[in-house]
């Protein structure tokens, strides 16, 4: 840790599955690798009513489940020790009043004056009363001591985004605001930087020059479980495509920072965002394409439909899949397709980034020695398996000069014998020492709103005809892969072994 500064982490909605599942099992980690402040304290808020046993409880089950590391019971009880569990309703002003005595008290016990950080895992219609509350309270007036943590969604379109975030800034300076993508918390996404920036070998290559298209992959098997009221609201397009695969597109093609600082890098990010070419909405059909799943079997058990689901409306036009096609618009990218693809209910879990590259030039070998040629490739590979690898020719052994593609392999666990950490803990650890690099500034968050408001605008008037598109357990709509295809290219599916 940079300060051993002692810190209040207050979650606005304690009682919820963000805390429980994320929060709180990420917190437990940072404890064992002593990562967290000696003076610490964990403050939880939500209306429900219960005692700390209660609470404590509560988030024992959720390590218990959650936690990468097993819960050892003197340690927990240690950590619990931490706690403390107020029942207030989050939109009366009389909570922020109860809650500022109580900050008061820490301060107290501890003879200092302590950083706070108050984590909204609420519903989004909470963030602009509590931050008013907030603001009413005086609780955020220390610009370097307190620091407030808002997730995800950000905003359901270009404008409402804009709103909450002049409502966020109006109050607050924007360094004290922490927008969460917890994709970018992720060891193998952070690695792209540490990949293509310290290291020589790849970035004369890395341009439209030897580069011939990116494709970047989050699929999940998963179906959308018990958040069905949300994701019905929301859909794959602004669920995971306008944060998490665009974020991830932004570290594949920025410029090479200047330094590692939170707004140099952030600025190289926006600066891709701002480039990427706008999609006017008659090209929408041919750029983009959204699926709904049917029921459909995954490892032998029959999965129900989307608009099956709990929480879904029953004649719901929610897309769980969405493939897109983009462009950015500037000197190293020019004309080098980005393929995007997410999806749930899908064959496997597994995210990736595959960069192809350029045939070479010129073939000297003859065509019996290159049936089995390919491409280069580099593939990051971001979840479950992490890891890098490279794909080349090579010589089969024997007389005769034949070619077949081969690999290079390195992986996280192999290389460095240790389990990475959890998205959450690093990036909780970052809010706790105040740095934002890998949150999202409200420029990035309303520019990755702008690229994909075309496509969301002429889906919403236009009411897709075929849903559900695609059974479950299978690679999205067909017409996803006839959006590749006609570019003469195929997707790679997210597996190791078939590459
Ligand atoms: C969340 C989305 O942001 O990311 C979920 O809201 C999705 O719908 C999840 O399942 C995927 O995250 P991960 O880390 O499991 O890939």
């Amino acid at each position: 840790m940079k300060e051993n500064e002692p810190t209040v982490i207050i979650i606005f909605g304690a009682g919820g599955d963000l805390t429980q599942r994320k929060l709180v099992p990420a917190l437990y980690n940072l404890y064992l690798d002593g990562w967290l402040p000696e003076q610490f304290a964990i403050l939880g808020l939500d209306r429900k009513e219960m005692d700390k046993e209660a609470f404590c409880q509560h988030l024992r089950q959720g390590i218990d489940k959650f936690s990468r590391r097993k819960l050892e019971a003197t340690t927990w009880q240690e950590f619990a020790h931490h706690f403390t569990y107020v029942a207030a309703d989050l939109t009366n002003q009389d909570a922020y009043d109860d809650l500022a005595h109580e900050l008061g008290t820490f301060n107290q016990q501890w003879s200092t004056h302590a950083q706070h950080i108050f984590y909204l895992a609420v519903s989004p219609f909470l963030i602009e009363p509590i931050t008013e509350h907030l603001h009413k309270a005086k609780l955020m007036q220390d610009r370097q001591r307190c620091r407030m943590v808002v997730e995800k969604p950000f905003g359901h379109d270009l404008d409402s985004a804009q709103a909450l975030n002049d409502t966020l800034t109006h109050f607050f300076d924007e360094s004290q605001i922490f927008r969460i993508d917890h994709y970018l918390g992720k060891e193998t996404v952070q690695n792209i930087l540490a990949f293509r920036f310290a290291n020589a070998l790849f970035e004369p290559m890395w341009d439209r020059r030897y580069i011939d298209h990116v494709q970047i992959t989050v699929a999940e098997q998963v179906g959308v479980g018990h958040r069905g009221g949300y994701y019905d609201h929301a859909g794959a397009l602004r669920d995971m495509i306008q944060n998490h695969l665009l974020q991830i597109l932004c570290l594949i093609a920025m410029e090479p920072p200047v330094s590692f600082a939170a707004d140099e890098i952030r600025n190289k990010k926006v600066d891709v965002l701002r480039a990427i070419r706008p999609i006017r909405s008659e090209q929408v059909p041919e750029t983009a394409v959204r699926g709904q799943y049917g029921s459909g079997w995954m490892n032998g058990e029959k999965k129900r439909a989307y608009l099956e689901e709990e929480g879904v409306a029953e004649n719901s036009n929610t897309e769980a899949f969405v493939a897109l096609k983009l462009f950015v618009d500037n000197w190293r990218w020019q004309d080098v397709p980005f393929y995007l693809r997410t999806g749930k209910r899908l064959p496997v879990h597994g995210s990736q980034v595959v960069v192809t590259f350029r045939p070479v030039p010129h073939r000297s070998f003859p065509e019996t020695a290159v049936e089995t040629w390919r491409s280069n490739r580099l593939i990051i590979n971001i979840q479950p398996e992490e890891g890098i690898r490279m794909t080349f020719q090579a010589k089969r052994p024997g007389p005769a000069m034949r070619l077949s593609p081969v690999h290079l392999d390195f992986a996280y666990q192999e290389a460095f014998k240790t389990a990475s950490p959890e998205a959450y803990e690093t990036l909780l650890l970052d809010v706790i020492e105040g740095d934002a690099t890998l949150f999202m500034r409200a420029d990035q968050v309303e520019a990755s709103w702008k690229v994909i408001m075309p496509v969301l605008e002429r889906w919403t008037a236009n009411p897709p005809l075929d849903f559900p598109n695609y059974p479950a357990g299978t690679w999205g709509p067909e017409a996803a892969n006839v959006l590749i295809a006609q570019d003469g290219r195929s997707w790679l599916q997210p597996d190791f072994n078939n590459h």
